[in-house]
């Protein structure tokens, strides 16, 4: 027997009941791990499809010089297939990162991945965690999901494709690889 995995990743409700009739079936649903491929970009860049907003910031003697300590940003950077910013949009990612780290640039990041396409149209991934971004890999704990990502857990490992200090420009490959039901 072959068995065709149909998705159907759509047609999940939502509804107060849908969602307590998925967790009635949790005793019989198989976890599965799901593995994906994405870019996002970061610009603040009034120029270059702003996608980040710097609204805060500790006193200059901590944040106007590295590692820019206390600074924190909002994010809607989109995500998409291919490094280019034009390739195909599949969601954003929603949230903020903040430079926590006295010693080097370093950033508490927290997201949603919010999916805007298929295959995982409507669905999220909830991530936190520290982004070192002077480190080749940087591994984020997903720590949790919506629709086809109800009760996630897994990882996304980030790497910088391209960054710009002076265009304030950097795309981020995503390699995630998240368990769910
Ligand atoms: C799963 O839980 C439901 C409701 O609690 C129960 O009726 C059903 O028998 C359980 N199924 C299995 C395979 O354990
Ligand atoms: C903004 O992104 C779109 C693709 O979504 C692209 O066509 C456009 O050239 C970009 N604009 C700039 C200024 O980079
Ligand atoms: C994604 O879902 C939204 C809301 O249900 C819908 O409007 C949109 O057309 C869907 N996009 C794709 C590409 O299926
Ligand atoms: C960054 O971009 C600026 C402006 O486009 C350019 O002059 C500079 O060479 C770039 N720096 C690097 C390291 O690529």
């Amino acid at each position: 027997m072959i068995a065709i995995a149909i998705p159907m990743v759509n047609a999940i409700g939502q509804s107060p009941k849908e969602v307590e009739d998925w967790f009635s079936k949790l005793n019989q649903s198989k976890q599965k791990v799901t593995k994906f491929h994405f870019y996002y970009h970061n610009s603040r860049n009034p120029d270059k499809n702003l996608s980040a907003v710097q609204v805060a910031k500790a006193p200059p003697v901590f944040s106007d010089n590295p590692p820019y300590f206390g600074v924190l940003t909002i994010t809607d950077d989109p995500l998409t297939v291919g490094p280019e910013i034009s390739s195909k949009r599949v969601g954003y990612s929603q949230g903020f990162y903040a430079t926590s780290s006295l010693e080097e640039v370093s950033m508490l990041m927290g997201a949603t991945f919010v999916f805007t396409d298929d295959p995982y149209n409507g669905s999220t991934l909830a991530v936190l965690g520290r982004n070192p971004i002077g480190d080749q890999y940087r591994e984020l704990p997903i720590i949790g999901g919506t629709g086809v990502f109800r009760l996630a857990r897994g990882v996304v490992t980030l790497q910088t494709y391209f960054f710009n200090f002076t265009m304030a420009l950097a795309i981020v490959e995503m390699d995630v690889l998240v368990l769910h039901y």
